[in-house]
């Protein structure tokens, strides 16, 4: 995309804080981007419809979705690229209009799904090409802080058709860096990567994200996402939910104590029913229990007491888990349910 050099310096500089700081928290006074009612279609095709929410500066933001889901419509769109069809927005503290397009380009960087490098020039030649294009002041200065960002700076000299997929995506996130952006939108960052070149992906955003970079990050993968963020929302076209993944969990899921026995319980609506903090009970195969609670810390000794009286063998009791994943499928299945040709 066509990035433009900042006139302002922020957290990324590998100059030291001080001043530049507090240019940085200045710029970071108000969200580092609010969409209300965004909507964008293609033709007949909505894209996204009706989108809302804050992000708050140096938050890691997570945009969760199916594919065709609207995530990177909703990047092009933040990001300048094309326009919405209805709705606002505000990105890095200005308003999405035609005529702050270039301000709000100086202050974002996308780093998009495939890096779009050349494959036929050096790490630090495409990263100088792109400096050059981005009228990046001290490119020289920004090469090296972006390239020691991303651990690269002793691969500056490899060809980049040389690298495998892995160093080529921090080759672009690299390049996503040169304009030392207050806003970074990491479309799949680690999207077709093995496990351990996205274990080094996730290790660098984490980094960015100490250095208080705001990270719009979309993905389907969902561990990445509950590991990196601090809040997430799931995108269908429209905005499923959003919030920090245990709130998610707390909000769609009772919580849990699941028990094993040694054998089943002769009894088991003697044992549970009526202890305090129990709300219901069901059996989940030939000896587990789940049981339904308002908190798991109050309710927990007491069932274990239940258990020992009533002469239970208890091979293990503990609070149910739900991932982000079932979050996810719960709502995604809900929406295949209601409209079953988006399956
Ligand atoms: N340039 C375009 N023209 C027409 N339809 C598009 C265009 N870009 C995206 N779409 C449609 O918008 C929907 C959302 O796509 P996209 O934002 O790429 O989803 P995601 O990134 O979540 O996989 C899809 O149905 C896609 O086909
Ligand atoms: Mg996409």
């Amino acid at each position: 995309m066509n990035q433009k050099p900042k006139s302002q310096s922020h957290a990324l500089h590998s100059a030291p804080a001080g001043a530049q700081e507090a240019v940085f928290c200045k710029s970071g006074a108000g969200p580092a981007l609010s969409v209300r009612h965004l909507s964008k279609r293609f033709g007949d095709r909505l894209a996204f419809n009706d989108v809302s929410f804050e992000i708050g500066y140096g938050e890691v933001f997570g945009f969760l979705g199916p594919n065709g889901a609207g995530k990177t419509t909703t990047v092009r769109t933040l990001g300048t690229l094309i326009a919405p069809t209805s709705g606002s927005a505000a990105v890095a503290g200005l308003p999405l209009t035609p005529e702050n397009g270039l301000e709000i380009r100086r202050r974002i960087a996308i780093m998009p799904e495939s890096p779009g490098l050349f494959l036929r020039l050096s790490v630090v030649e495409n990263l100088a090409c792109f400096a050059d294009l981005y009228e990046v002041p001290d490119p020289d200065d920004r090469i090296a802080s972006s390239l020691e960002a991303v651990n690269l700076a002793d691969r500056a000299q490899d060809t980049c058709g040389a690298l495998s997929k892995g160093l080529r995506q921090r080759v672009a996130l690299a390049r996503a860096l040169l304009s030392d952006p207050e806003v970074l939108f990491l479309d799949e960052p680690t999207s077709g990567l093995d496990p351990v070149a996205a274990k080094e992906v996730h290790e660098l955003i984490v980094g960015l994200r100490k250095r208080g970079v705001t990270i719009f990050l979309t993905t389907h993968r969902l561990e990445e996402a509950e590991r990196l963020c601090d809040r997430v929302a799931i995108l269908n076209t429209t905005l499923r939910t959003i919030g920090r993944p245990d709130e998610l969990r707390d909000q769609l899921f009772a919580r849990t104590l699941v028990i094993r026995t040694c054998s089943p319980l002769p009894d088991p609506d003697r044992v549970f029913r009526g202890l305090t903090g129990v709300s219901g009970w069901s059996m989940n195969g030939q000896s587990e229990y789940v049981v339904t609670v308002s908190d798991p810390v109050v309710a927990a000794p007491g069932v274990t007491r239940a258990l020992v009286a009533a002469g239970a063998d208890v091979l293990a009791i503990g609070e149910s888990y739900h991932s982000l994943e079932d979050v996810y499928l719960e709502l995604v299945n809900e929406d295949v349910k209601a409209d079953p040709r988006s399956a």
